[in-house]
């Protein structure tokens, strides 16, 4: 079998969907780490210092680079995935599985996909395109310039009610789309030991909630000024 072959089976896919997948839960524990530095009390500045890092540096950058890559691949392969497994559904299956089918958040993963993507979106437009793109207000640390991120995040988020809800929504369906495809990646990584599977399934149930509450809990700050 070719390569390019493989890449295009449904294993291949799979394979990639679950690399892809635990490479940007990776960047989510990054992403929600630096951002809890929101809650330090210190009006940004250590929120500011660590983006800063992120930004100006070029090791982070390139990561920056393989994270776009690593969403774009995630997405076109998770489209490819669907389509295939609707056109599977339409066929039907040799043996009915009536209501003991898949839960419906693991039928859903492409809507929910489609859902972070709308979310991601809108998120790109908020911080990382005046970020790197259009221009941000600059705040002085010490002396020195630094991107005022936290402004930003305040002027987005701070009297903006509709803003807060589709962010909101946006982690809730992250949320639901990591219950399955959390533990999913590790089952198709072959770790389906009846040992290690009750300790991922407990981990990806716990990540599952844990990061996207965080992660929903930002917006919500801002706007009851609890930062
Ligand atoms: C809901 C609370 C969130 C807040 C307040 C937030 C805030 C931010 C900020 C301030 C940046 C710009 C960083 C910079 O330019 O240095 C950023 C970038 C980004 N965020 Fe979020 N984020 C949130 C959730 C998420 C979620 C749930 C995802 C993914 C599903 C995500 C994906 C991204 C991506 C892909 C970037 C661009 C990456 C980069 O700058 O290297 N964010 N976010």
């Amino acid at each position: 079998m070719k390569w390019s072959d493989f890449f295009t089976s449904s294993v291949g896919k799979k394979l990639i969907m679950s690399l892809s997948g635990l490479f940007l839960i990776a960047f989510l524990v990054v992403h929600v780490g630096l951002n809890a530095c929101i809650w330090a009390m210190d009006d940004g500045v250590m929120f500011n210092k660590a983006a800063h890092f992120m930004g100006a540096n070029v090791v982070p950058r390139v990561l920056e680079i393989g994270l776009f890559a690593g969403f774009l691949l995630h997405i076109i392969q998770g489209l490819a995935l669907e389509f295939q497994n609707r056109s599977n559904r339409k066929k039907g299956y040799a043996v009915k599985m009536g209501s003991k089918g898949s839960a419906w958040y693991r039928k859903s993963m492409g809507l929910l996909g489609t859902l972070i993507l709308l979310f991601l979106i809108m998120h790109i437009s908020h911080f990382w395109v005046p970020s790197r793109i259009t221009g941000l207000e600059p705040t002085y640390i010490d002396g020195k310039e630094y991107h005022d991120l936290f402004g930003r995040m305040a002027a987005v988020f701070t009297d903006n009610i509709g803003i807060v809800i589709l962010y909101v929504l946006g982690c809730i369906s992250l949320a639901w789309h990591l219950v399955h495809g959390f533990q999913s990646a590790f089952r198709t990584l072959g770790l389906t030991n009846h040992k290690y599977i009750r300790l991922i399934n407990g981990l990806g149930i716990g990540f599952s909630i844990i990061v996207p509450l965080a992660f929903a809990l930002m917006p919500i700050s801002f706007y009851m000024g609890w930062v």
